[in-house]
Formats: structure tokens, sequence, C-alpha cells
């Protein structure tokens, strides 16, 4: 469909609580999907949330096979995800978790920060069609959600950050990554 312009961190718009879907399968919400999948394709993004483009439902698309933006990555599945509920599960010893680890975020181009994230957690919600997805997700694929739910919440990465000696310039970071990956 369309690629469209990404807001960056700053637009109030980013800030905002989105509202839930309440029709699926309507020619909006696909041309909606389209347009998100197109924009995270184009920036070559682990994923990207509808408030990133300024649009206010509670629709986030991610997933890869391999992602140039994090190469060490494991594979997401490519999945569109609205109305989404995370729950953090408790791991093997009965306890809840975390994981830090590094993020950045096409509306905070050119930066990464260590972000703390439940290391297993179980996410629900809806396709584009309405049919429920459920799914138990850890490591890569368990931050890639809890960072597209934030942009839902109206919460960006570096709010998360808690040391901020681990926040800084992706080129100076990770200069291995190229200027292509340089946000
Ligand atoms: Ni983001």
């Amino acid at each position: 469909m369309a690629v469209r312009e990404i807001l960056k961190m700053g637009d109030p718009r980013l800030l905002r609580v989105a509202q839930a879907v309440t029709a699926f399968d309507t020619p909006e919400l696909h041309a909606l999907i389209a347009d998100l999948k197109d924009t995270m394709a184009a920036a070559q993004g682990a994923g990207l949330a509808a408030p990133q483009m300024g649009v206010d439902l509670s629709v986030v698309v991610f997933g890869f096979g391999r992602s140039q933006r994090y190469p060490d990555a494991p594979a997401v599945p490519e999945t569109v995800l609205i109305n989404p509920v995370i729950t953090p599960l408790p791991n093997e010893a009965g306890e809840l978790q975390e994981e830090a680890g590094w993020e950045g975020c096409l509306s905070v181009p050119g930066l990464r920060g260590v972000v703390h994230r439940h290391a297993r957690i179980r996410y629900t919600g809806f396709d584009p069609m309405g049919q429920p997805i459920d799914r138990i997700a850890e490591g890569f694929h368990a931050r890639v959600v809890q960072h597209e739910c934030d942009h839902l919440f109206g919460k960006l990465y570096p709010m998360r950050v808690r040391d901020f000696r681990l926040f800084g310039y992706t080129s100076v970071l990770f200069p291995g990554l190229g200027a292509d990956s340089d946000d």
C-alpha cells in the first residue's frame, strides 16, 4: 500500500494510550496493516506499532526471518497482533525473571539502550480477521512483543532505561552494523 512517515520521540502522539480495535476484517483495518508492514519493511524494523504512524489504534506488527538491525537475533514469527494483552510467566524455578538486552526503536533513530524485560511471557490478542492469538514467548521474541506493546501505552524504551551508561549512539556502540542500520 504505502510507506508512511514514522513519528519520532517528542511527538505527543507517541505518548497516547491507544484505542482498542472494535471491528475486524474491514478494508480500513487491512489498509492500516498493509501500511504498517510496508513501513516496517522499508525501515528494516523488527516491529512497528500503529501509534508510530500517528494512528491511535491498538495494532502492532513484528517479526522477521533475519534482522539487519539485529543480526544476532533469532527469527521471530511474522505477526499482526491486535488489542494485545501481555502476562509475565515464571521460570522453571517459579520466579518471574527479567533479562537485560539492547533495544533500538524506529521512533528513536540512531540510538540503542539496554532495557530490562520479562524473560518469558504469554501474549494474547487477535489477528486481522478477529481470530484469537495465544502464544508463549521468551528471549528476543518476548522482548520485541513487549517493546511493541509498550508503544500502545505511550511508552518508549528510553523511559525504561535504568543505567544511562548503557545508552548511546548505534554507530559508536555497534560500528559493525554499518550506516544502513544506524537507526
Ligand atoms: Ni519502538
